[in-house]
């Protein structure tokens, strides 16, 4: 059960605001009544790639993704959309497309939505989900004997920052567009069916942030297996030629304290861990009772996952071989 939160106004308590933010998580929580809760979240980001169409997908599956993260299911999103007076009249057209198709497939119509003038493009949604008010997975929920699975590779980050230097191979562009226009849909249906309580998705804060957070808010350890860590081939490539963007820095700074390598790694392979994602995959604590159905019922819909760890007591992260 979660329990309520106080809101930002000093004094004022709302208790159906199940999330929110003196427990920030992936999206905001809001009771409606005993079967139901809103799921509220918005995000959105300049041009990853360079084609408008998979752009908006690319943005509306990452807006998607923290509902999915809180084991909700959308149903209704907003468009938020900045672009430049001198860009081709079509491009924002195309970024909008791309961004309803993928709403549909998600089976989430995109009602309206606003648009500015801006420098740089800025694309994303506001989506709104349903979620059982005692059935949402959030950060604070992995328990010791938990395992950690992840659903997508990692490489995101390091991959889209040598597209924009124009170092990468449009070969391995297209290999990690396919990732990340990918919904986290299905495991998100899978998590739910199984019970899982933890999980969040991994985007910008990397997967050592966004597990940090996790270890915090849940008051437990994570043991981290590098070598099951799955990371796109190019990543590696790119992450070798140091192509990381400064957010990897950034995440290394902020969260580098509560992570310690017990493995010997060259340093490309740890910044790596760091890399921040778009649109990546849910990091799910997994209880040791459901595992077995988990990975048989992943294997019978075709949603990839992972095993790169464990949940311990104590704090941190540890990462092994
Ligand atoms: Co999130
Ligand atoms: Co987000
Ligand atoms: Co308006």
């Amino acid at each position: 059960m979660l329990r309520p939160v106080k809101g930002v106004f000093s004094g004022l308590e709302f208790p159906d605001l199940l999330v929110g933010l003196n427990d920030p998580d992936d999206a905001a929580v809001w009771r409606l009544d005993e079967a139901r809760a809103l799921v509220v979240t918005t995000d959105f980001f300049t041009p990853v790639v360079d084609d408008p169409y998979d752009y908006g997908a690319i943005a509306a599956a990452n807006s998607l993704s923290d509902v999915y993260a809180m084991g909700g299911k959308p149903f209704l999103a907003l468009n938020v959309l900045g672009l430049p007076e001198s860009l081709a009249a079509d491009v924002g057209g195309q970024i909008l497309l791309g961004g309803a198709e993928k709403a549909k497939e998600a089976g989430v119509v995109v009602a309206g939505g606003h648009s500015i003038q801006d420098e740089e493009p800025k694309y994303g949604l506001i989506v709104l989900g349903f979620v059982h008010p005692e059935k949402a997975i959030t950060k604070t929920g992995a328990k010791p004997g938990d395992r950690l699975f992840l659903t997508k590779p990692l490489g995101f980050g390091v991959t889209t920052s040598a597209l924009k230097k124009e170092k990468a191979d449009p070969a391995d562009v297209q290999e990690v567009i396919g990732w990340m226009k990918q919904l986290n849909d299905k495991s998100a249906d899978l998590a739910v069916s199984i019970g899982v309580r933890g999980c969040t998705d991994i985007t910008g804060f990397s997967l050592l942030g966004h597990a940090a957070e996790m270890a915090e808010g849940s008051g437990v350890g994570l043991r981290l297996h590098f070598s099951q860590i799955p990371v796109v081939d190019c990543g590696y490539k790119y992450a070798q030629e140091w192509h990381f963007p400064g957010g990897a820095f950034n995440n290394r700074l902020y969260f580098g304290k509560q992570v310690s390598f017990n493995v010997d790694l060259d340093e490309y392979k740890q910044m790596l861990l760091f890399d921040p994602q778009t649109s990546g995959g849910l990091l799910l604590s997994v209880p040791p009772g459901g595992i077995e159905k988990f990975v048989s019922l992943a294997k019978k819909v075709d949603q990839p996952i992972w095993e790169i760890g464990e949940v311990v007591e104590g704090h941190g992260i540890v990462v092994l071989d």
